[in-house]
């Protein structure tokens, strides 16, 4: 049903609808009824990016019958963009802008035509992300030089671009200044003009060689000319580990992630750890720190020559960079002493966001490209902490959050929209098999999960690249190479779930191998009865555990866990677990609702066994989840939102922050944290499970301190 000259249009899937006069095109119809339809080259029929469908139907439901026919014929210069790419034509497809209407109809506009895209990550989180990237591109028809017109070119595209997309308060990159002429030629006075700029970006300190400007009102900036119609906008998002460096080329218009490389950080060699590279810097000076930043760019820029090549695109079309790491990271990366870092009071050079030009960092991206670091939040809790609340977004919730992500440093979060209190802990290389006796990095042959039989304390695991448990396998067929951070983690805690271990972490003597309703009662240690096949062995007071007999291991030696390397791995978790309660304690909960275990390693790590060992506080163990590599989803949703890219600056600024080596309550709650899985938590939710050894953990630690201490007495006398 149409008015005189009025029609009623209806857009899916977002539903709005409104009565729009008839004659207009499609997309300043949809554009009155603030629905977002892409349109790169401004309605010259060349860019197909504000395609959308005429449905064709009865529409009971909006009372219309919809029909093709409704908008005007298609014309030559669309019929031909359809035909030079046919897989952009669809039945009912036209081109918006320049589809004019002329009946009711009801509209769907798709996904890739959609301009705030919704898209799914392929992340570990899956996590929906609205593309609305601070670069974009606008395609333009600028005014020719006429004799005595005293405007240049620059003048010209200025007025081009604010006449056709409204942009105003444009600076020009001198790299695209450089292009203008040239390009306006060669397109005939029609170019792509490549735009950094948005909102929210006030803040920031920009950059500008090798000085740095106070923070001055936004323009945007032109990156980029190029002739005629030129489709090509591509970011960078980077997670700079202690370890590993992992680069992700996106396609800004579609938040695609066309390839991912990764590499080691070759700092690696200069130190093992953050503190070896600060150490490292301290003894070699300048040199010392030019190399280590040498390394990492070099590295950056093969990982982005191997990207371009795999996504078959040119380096020059990557305009920006995220990059985020922590603060050691960040600093070397640009060039920054890091000394500060290495010891108290931990001084930031600055903990704001920074722009800085890839040039000068010697990144080899689009001459002109920005490379954008997000805030620190404190001398230990860097722009990697800031990506994973940019992707997990805490603040945004009403549950109580508990976010840790597990390095030599844990980085950890705690909130909800109520606030937001982070920390960082210092658990060592522990976890990462550094100061275990057979500790390794996960590698295949590295045992990552592990099982104890209660009943004879008989061990069973799995090594990485084999999906077997050893007790299936013949010996030689096993190849054990060590121990990597999960089976770490696992085979202490089923030590302790199996009675082998006391809750003080001390592996119990004269075992006496009895069951009480299934369970093995430890608390009769005093026979010396034990039973031979239980791979506990003592050497004088010390004992050792086989984890993977000579025959099992590719070294032909004993894979075994010394209670050395239990001492370590529960001062490690002990650690990690003081920080939780401090922010817990900040924050005034007793308890959290969620556990996100973020990092690579957070996602071989197996829940239940966090928790026996107390890594972890007590929650309902349904409500723990691994979410990858978060900080670099978040890198990758700062290049793709730079709303939220904004949002997470605050944070760093803002937040409740707890210094964990001068807060005076850490070593009272380290100290409960050392027992396994805690000196006084009840930990309800093992006590459901039933997993906790019989009157092994707090209730007989009393106990066994007592005796512990009457046998030292004995021994002294
Ligand atoms: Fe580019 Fe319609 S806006 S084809």
């Amino acid at each position: 049903m149409t008015s005189l000259d009025t029609s009623l249009i209806i857009f899916q899937p977002s539903g709005r609808q409104g009565r729009v006069e008839t004659g207009i095109t499609l997309l300043d119809a949809a554009r009155q009824l603030g629905v977002d339809v892409d349109s790169v080259c401004g309605g010259r029929q060349t860019c197909g990016k504000c395609k959308v469908i005429v449905e064709r139907g009865e529409f009971a439901k909006y009372g219309i019958q919809s029909d093709p026919q409704h908008v005007s014929a298609a014309t030559a210069d669309e019929n031909d963009y359809f035909r030079r790419h046919p897989s952009k034509f669809s039945a009912g497809g036209r081109l918006s802008c320049v589809a004019c209407i002329a009946g009711d109809v009801v509209i769907t506009v798709p996904p890739e035509s959609q301009q705030r895209k919704q898209v799914i990550g392929k992340s570990a989180g899956n996590r929906p992300i609205e593309i609305d990237p601070i670069l974009h591109q606008y395609y333009v028809e600028v005014e020719p030089h006429t004799l005595g017109e005293r405007r240049g070119d620059w003048e010209r595209l200025q007025e081009a671009l604010a006449r056709e997309w409204g942009l105003q308060h444009l600076t020009i990159d001198i790299v695209a200044l450089r292009q203008l002429t040239n390009a306006l030629k060669a397109g005939k006075h029609k170019v792509t003009v490549t735009v950094y700029g948005g909102k929210g970006q006030e803040s920031r300190i920009e950059t500008q060689g090798s000085s740095i400007k106070p923070p001055a009102p936004f323009m945007a900036k032109v990156l980029d000319v190029r002739g005629g119609f030129h489709e090509g906008l591509y970011g960078l998002a980077v997670d700079v580990g202690s370890t590993t460096v992992a680069a992700h080329l996106i396609d800004l218009t579609t938040g695609e992630t066309l390839a991912t490389e990764a590499a080691m950080n070759p700092q690696v060699s200069f130190g093992e750890d953050l503190m070896s590279r600060v150490s490292y810097v301290m003894m070699n000076g300048n040199d010392g720190l030019r190399k280590l930043t040498q390394a990492v760019i070099g590295t950056l820029n093969t990982l982005v020559e191997k990207a371009a090549k795999r996504a078959k695109i040119s380096v020059t079309e990557i305009y920006e960079a995220v990059i985020v790491g922590n603060t050691v990271m960040h600093a070397l990366l640009l060039g920054i002493d890091p000394t500060e870092l290495g010891a108290a009071p931990f001084t930031l050079t600055t903990h704001a966001p920074i722009d800085v030009r890839a040039s000068d960092l010697g990144l080899r991206l689009h001459p002109a490209a920005n490379v954008y670091l997000p805030a620190l939040e404190a001398g230990h809790v860097g722009s990697d902490n800031l990506g994973v609340l940019i992707a997990e977004a805490p603040e945004r919730q009403d549950a109580i959050t508990l976010l840790i992500d597990i390095g030599t440093n844990a980085e950890i979060v705690l909130g909800n929209r109520n606030g937001l209190w982070s920390c960082s802990s210092p658990t060592g290389p522990a976890f990462e098999g550094g100061q275990i006796a057979h500790g390794q990095r996960a590698a295949p042959g590295a045992i990552e999960r592990v099982r104890i039989d209660p009943a004879t304390g008989v061990p069973k695991f799995k090594v990485i690249g084999n999906e077997a448990w050893s007790d299936t396998l013949s010996p030689d067929a096993v190849g054990a190479t060590g121990i990597c951070g999960s089976g770490i983690i696992e085979v202490v805690a089923e030590l302790f779930r199996a009675g082998l271990l006391r809750s003080d972490g001390r592996f119990v003597e004269n075992l006496e191998w009895k069951m009480e309703n299934g369970k093995l009662d430890i608390s009769n240690s005093q026979s010396p009865i034990s039973n031979p096949q239980s791979h506990l062995r003592w050497q004088g007071v010390k004992a050792e555990y086989v984890l993977a007999t000579a025959a099992q291991s590719a070294t032909g030696k004993d894979i075994v866990i010394t209670q050395d390397d239990v001492r370590n791995i529960q001062l490690a978790k002990a650690a990690l677990h003081a920080g939780c309660k401090l922010l817990m304690n900040g924050l005034g909960v007793s308890k959290v609702d969620k556990i996100v275990l973020a990092g690579a390693f957070g996602s071989y790590i197996d829940p239940l066994h966090a928790m026996i060992l107390g890594l972890i506080p007590d929650c309902d163990l349904a409500t723990v989840v691994a979410v990858g590599n978060a900080a670099g989803d978040g890198a990758r949703i700062a290049l793709l939102n730079k709303t939220r890219r904004a949002e997470s600056a605050p944070f760093a600024r803002d937040g409740h922050y707890i210094e964990t080596a001068i807060d005076p309550n850490f070593q009272q709650e380290f100290v409960g944290a050392m027992h396994l899985p805690h000196m006084t938590d009840p930990y309800p939710t093992l006590r459901a499970l039933g997993v906790l050894p019989a009157k092994s953990a707090s209730e007989s630690d009393g106990r066994s301190a007592r005796r512990e201490r009457r046998r030292e007495r004995q021994e002294k006398f």
